[in-house]
């Protein structure tokens, strides 16, 4: 895996088709309808119905076109973005040419199947785009970007190229985490409230506090989470005493444990 790629800010001309218009395509079209991208033509799938008519609606560069086929048919690079039980039945029903670029951000469809299932076009990678990218701010691990497609992905947020599908996975599952992250922030917030603290102030303190700790890991090279850890645990010190304490109960363990599960599901 290559370290994150430089953000490129360089307007750029494309055809983008989105087959499936749910909630991380919308991001996505969100995202690079409101990057300055010159040029920029969206086709999306007549599904979901409202989605696609509120984009459409919403930004003049996006078509709401009768069928996925006339998606595939106006754009140079097609976006798979349904859910993992149809996707590969919903690809294999389109005529792709040889000149497309495919996208696919369904975490179960490997790339083998997708090149399959594209013939005649050849040219596939795999994403992993999160709600974010609406807002410009999040990491893309892609393996096997094209420059165009990391270009265009530098709009949205972070590309991060991976090689390997394997090693895609492993970061796909983290995504799987995002829930008991939050979770460990509401505790936090219902302990600080019951402390007395207004819900406003715990809420925007515990928000803003981990935002720093991940900015100042962010900026650290290379990134070190057991040193940034061991700085913050000052000797006799309160991040000495809990740090050891949460270790020795297991619960890091437990992250690690339902991450090994949810790798499972990719088998
Ligand atoms: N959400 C995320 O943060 C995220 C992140 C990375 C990857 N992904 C992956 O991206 C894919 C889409 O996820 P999502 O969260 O956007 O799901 P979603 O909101 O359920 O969107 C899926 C969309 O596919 C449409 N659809 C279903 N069958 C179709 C067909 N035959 N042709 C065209 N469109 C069809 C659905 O339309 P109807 O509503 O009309 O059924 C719906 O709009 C999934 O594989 C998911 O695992 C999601």
């Amino acid at each position: 895996m290559q370290p994150a790629i430089g953000i490129h800010h360089k307007p750029l001309s494309m055809k983008l088709g989105f087959i499936g218009t749910g909630s991380i395509a919308s991001a996505v079209i969100e995202g690079v309808c409101t990057a300055g991208i010159e040029e920029l033509s969206v086709y999306v799938s007549p599904r979901n119905e409202a989605q696609s008519k509120y984009l459409a609606d919403k930004y003049a560069c996006v078509t709401r076109m009768e069928s996925n086929q006339a998606v595939v048919d106006q754009a140079d690079i097609i976006f798979i973005a349904v859910r993992p039980l149809v996707a590969e039945a919903v690809v294999r029903e389109l005529q792709f040419r040889r000149d497309h670029t495919v996208v696919s951000f369904v975490p179960f469809l490997k790339l083998a199947a997708l090149i399959d299932a594209i013939a005649p076009a050849q040219v596939a990678c795999r994403a992993i785009p999160l709600p974010s990218v609406a807002v410009h701010q999040c990491p893309i691990p892609i393996l096997r970007p094209t420059p165009a497609i990391t270009q265009l992905f530098g709009h949205i947020g972070q590309p991060l190229e991976v090689h390997d599908e394997q090693q895609l996975v492993a970061l796909w599952t983290l995504t799987g985490l995002i829930t008991p992250f939050y979770d460990m922030l509401f505790t936090l917030s219902n302990w600080t409230i019951a402390k007395g603290v207004p819900g406003s102030t715990a809420n925007a303190y515990i928000a803003n506090m981990y935002q720093a700790l991940s900015y100042m890991a962010q900026q650290a090279s290379p990134i070190d989470f057991r040193e940034l850890s061991r700085h913050a645990a000052t000797p006799k010190g309160m991040n000495e005493q809990a740090g050891k304490e949460i270790r020795e109960s297991g619960a890091h363990q437990e992250y690690a444990k339902a991450a090994d599960r949810l790798l499972e599901r990719f088998k």
